[in-house]
C-alpha cells in the first residue's frame, strides 16, 4: 500500500476519500457518484468527483455546462467547477484515442502521475468513480488513493452480484473498509433472494435502495435532480444513510 503518498501529495487536504465500485459496467457507479456528491454538496460539505472510468470515462456528459473545462497551469490539473462542486475526468486528461493503446504498466504509470497532480484543494469528500472490472487499473487506483471507504454499487442481478463478489476479495486483501451496498435500479431485476444471501454471506450493510427511474435513466444533465422536489428528498435520504455509516467507521 502507498498510504504514505496521501500526506505529501495533493490529496492531503482531502478528509474522506471515498471509492465508488462494482465489478461490472452499466450498474450506475457513475450515476451513483455523481448523485451522492451532489446530495453531500447540498448538505453544505465540499465535494469533488474523480471519473477514472479509463476505458470509458462520461461522468462530464452529465454536466452540461459550458463553464466546464478544467485547465492546466504550472502546478498541475485544476478541476472543472459546477455548483460548487469540483470534477475531475480522465477524458479531460487523456485523449480519447488513448487508452485503447495503453495496457498494464504503461497505463498504471500515466495514470498514477496524472491523478497526482490534480489540484482539488481542501475537500470534504472526494468520490472516485472506478473503472469496473477488477484489473490492473482497478487496482492501481486503489492503491494510489488509498480510499478510506468503499461504496459498493450493484443490482439485484446474479451477474452483477457474481462480480460484486470479485471486488469484495480484492478489497479484503487491500484492507479497504468496506461501507456498505447501494442497490441501484431498485425494481428492475428480481434476483432479490440471492440479493438478501449476499449481503448476508459478506456481512454487508445496505446502504440505499435507488429506484429505477425513466428520468434517470433519459437524463441528459444533473440539472433534472436539483430542480425536482422527489429527487430532492431521495437524495436527502440517500445521503443522510450514506453520512452515518461513514461517520459510524471513521
Ligand atoms: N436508477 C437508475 N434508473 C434508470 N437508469 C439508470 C439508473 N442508474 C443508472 N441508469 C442508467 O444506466 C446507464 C449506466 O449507468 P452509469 O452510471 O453510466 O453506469 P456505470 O458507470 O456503472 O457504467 C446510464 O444510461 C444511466 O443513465
Ligand atoms: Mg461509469
Amino acid at each position: 500500500m502507498e498510504g504514505h503518498l496521501r500526506k505529501h501529495s495533493p490529496l492531503k487536504d482531502v478528509r474522506f476519500i471515498i471509492a465508488v465500485g462494482s465489478g461490472k459496467g452499466g450498474v450506475g457507479k457513475t450515476t451513483i457518484s455523481i448523485l451522492l456528491a451532489l446530495a453531500l454538496s447540498q448538505e453544505g460539505y465540499k465535494v469533488g468527483v474523480f471519473d477514472l472510468d479509463f476505458y470509458g470515462p462520461n461522468a462530464h456528459l452529465l454536466f452540461k455546462d459550458a463553464t466546464l473545462s478544467p485547465f492546466k497551469d504550472t502546478e498541475g490539473f485544476k478541476p472543472a467547477e459546477y455548483r460548487g462542486l469540483k470534477l475531475m475526468s480522465l477524458s479531460f486528461l487523456v485523449s480519447e484515442r488513448e487508452p485503447m493503446f495503453m495496457r498494464g504498466p504503461l497505463a498504471g504509470k500515466l495514470l498514477k502521475e496524472l491523478t497526482l497532480r490534480v489540484i482539488w484543494g481542501p475537500l470534504d469528500f472526494l468520490i472516485l468513480d472506478l473503472p469496473p472490472g477488477t484489473g490492473d487499473i482497478f487496482l492501481e487506483m486503489l492503491q494510489v488513493f488509498d480510499p478510506d471507504g468503499f461504496l459498493m454499487v450493484t443490482t439485484c442481478h446474479k451477474l452483477s452480484l457474481a462480480d460484486s463478489r470479485r471486488v469484495l476479495t480484492i478489497l479484503k486483501a487491500e484492507e479497504i473498509p468496506i461501507l456498505g451496498v447501494v442497490e441501484n435500479m431498485f425494481g428492475l431485476f428480481q434476483d432479490r433472494e440471492v440479493f438478501t444471501q449476499f449481503l448476508k454471506d459478506n456481512n454487508l450493510h445496505l446502504i440505499f435502495s435507488f429506484p429505477f427511474s425513466q428520468d434517470i435513466a433519459q437524463a441528459e444533465s444533473v440539472e433534472v435532480f436539483l430542480e425536482d422536489e422527489a429527487y430532492g428528498a431521495l437524495l436527502k435520504d440517500f445521503v443522510s444513510s450514506f453520512l452515518k455509516r461513514v461517520f459510524r467507521i471513521h
